[in-house]
């Protein structure tokens, strides 16, 4: 939204969100406090706020003055019931759905943002049209195709937008409506106009396949390691195919985010719904074979540790899902660090974005121990040197580009010996350690 503020001077954008906090933290003087970290977000706020850009709890006096809604609220993983730790739990779209009958008193465009399970465009315009008074509603879908950390140029510079719209006379009209606020900044060419069905799935097909090429990658990491192949140079042989391309084949501890893994579980949930099941044990071996990744990686510090890391201090370098985030939804490091914990290692973490707060509270969400004895198993500090001091070993859980430039002899120095780094995300030069004296263990290399 603060995107489309930019590049529309003429049409006013209002957030709106019913958690006040989070409205509140949009609205702060000091754009350090923004709820989200991302790469020159707060810069465009800085511009764009209280200008055409408006964040409030307000959120049926919003629904009465727009003329397009925007549905962005969150589909996660239902963890109750039919379909639990599968399906896409749809009681926040119902809800935002009813409140948009509720307050609305002129006709609108309802925009599916949210990521959605085919088909659910046609329970949104159910609920518009049964429990509105006379209002017309048409629903489009324009799933959202950005990365975080990366999201104002995947924005600016999009690869493709995508629409999905009734083909009736008003449908059209709807899809051009929003095709007209895309062009603003981005080539009609570069915006494709689909049915609703075709765009909803398109959006989960899309990150089941991204996260497919980075499950393949590191289903070959593991063969490389009992190999002597380097999975680097496999990769770079294959991605120069261009049939295959390059990107999406980095070896890893794992992909992390609030999307690949509840996409897929939703798309692996649909597949089954239909009677599919071939199909869905298809896409859900990408999830599987990324819990094995990340478990293979914690195991791997534990039997490298002499089989032991009880009382071991073990440093985690970096917390986030990624680089250039601060959001930890399903980060690998939560996964590993729980995994360490139960053998009762202590972790001190440095992430230069990511709060102790949030740390425990992904560790708790887990449920695996109780929240003192997390508490006591976790340390955060606010450097990478000042983890590094008497650590038995470093695991690299995120990519975050200060980790390459480190001063490691110092880091050496200041660590047990023998010095061990475990290099999940493949960003450090394993020469240049191993010269300093370190034991260094990088995925996808023997
Ligand atoms: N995060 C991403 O990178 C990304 C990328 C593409 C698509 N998506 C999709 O976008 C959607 C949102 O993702 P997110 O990461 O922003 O989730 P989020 O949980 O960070 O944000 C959702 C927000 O919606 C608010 N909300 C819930 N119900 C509401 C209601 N009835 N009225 C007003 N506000 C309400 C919540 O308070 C919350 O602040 C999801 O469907 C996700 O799959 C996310």
């Amino acid at each position: 939204m603060t995107v489309i503020a930019n590049k529309c001077p003429e049409i006013k954008v209002e957030v709106v969100d019913i958690n006040p906090t989070r409205i509140a933290q949009w609205n702060d003087e000091d754009l350090d406090n923004l709820p989200v970290y991302e790469p020159g977000l707060a810069e465009l706020i800085a511009e764009t706020r209280g200008r055409n850009l408006f964040f409030s709890t307000d959120v049926d006096r919003a629904i009465q003055e727009a003329d397009m809604i925007f549905i962005s609220v969150n589909t996660p993983t239902k963890t109750y019931g039919k379909g639990k730790g599968q399906a896409a739990d749809l009681k926040y779209i119902e809800l935002c759905a009813r409140s948009i009958a509720k307050a609305a008193t002129s006709d609108k465009i309802v925009v599916e943002k949210s990521t959605l399970p085919v088909r659910t465009a046609a329970a949104i315009k159910n609920i518009l049209d049964n429990t509105s008074s006379g209002v017309q509603f048409e629903i489009l879908s324009n799933p959202e195709f950005l990365a975080e950390g990366t999201a104002i140029t995947d924005l600016v510079e999009a690869d493709r937008i995508l629409i999905g719209g009734d083909e009736t006379p008003s449908g059209i009209a709807a899809r051009n409506a929003l095709s007209a606020i895309y062009e603003h900044w981005l080539p009609k060419e570069k915006i494709l106009q689909t049915n609703v069905w075709s765009s909803e799935l398109s959006k989960l097909v899309a990150n089941a396949f991204l996260a497919q090429r980075v499950s393949s990658i590191n289903a070959i990491s593991a063969l490389c390691e009992k190999t002597d192949a380097d999975v680097d140079e496999v990769a770079k042989a294959i991605g120069l195919d261009s049939r295959i391309g390059p990107k999406f084949l980095k070896a890893s501890v794992g992909f992390g985010g609030s999307c690949f893994q509840k996409d897929i579980l939703n798309l692996v949930y649909i597949a089954k719904s239909y009677g599919l099941q071939e199909v869905a044990d298809y896409w859900e071996q990408v999830i599987l074979l990324n819990d094995y990744q990340k478990k293979r990686f914690a195991e791997h510090i534990i039997s490298t540790l002499y089989n032991t890391v009880s009382g071991k201090k073990i440093a985690f370098y970096g917390w986030a899902f990624k680089k250039d985030t601060n959001d930890t939804r399903e980060a690998a490091a939560i996964y590993v660090a729980d995994a360490l914990i139960e053998e009762h290692a202590h972790i001190t973490v440095y992430d230069p974005k990511v709060k102790k707060e949030q740390m425990l509270a992904d560790l708790n969400y887990l449920g695996t121990r109780s929240a003192e004895e997390n508490e006591k198993y976790l340390s955060v500090v606010n450097s990478a040197y000042e983890a590094s001091q008497d650590a038995h070993a470093i695991a690299v859980l995120t990519e975050w580009d200060e980790f390459v430039d480190l001063n490691w002899s110092d880091i050496y120095q200041a660590m047990m010996k023998p010095a061990f780094v475990f290099d999940g995300r493949r960003i450090l030069d394993d020469q240049q350690l191993n010269s300093i004296g370190f034991k260094v263990y990088k995925i996808g290399q023997s």
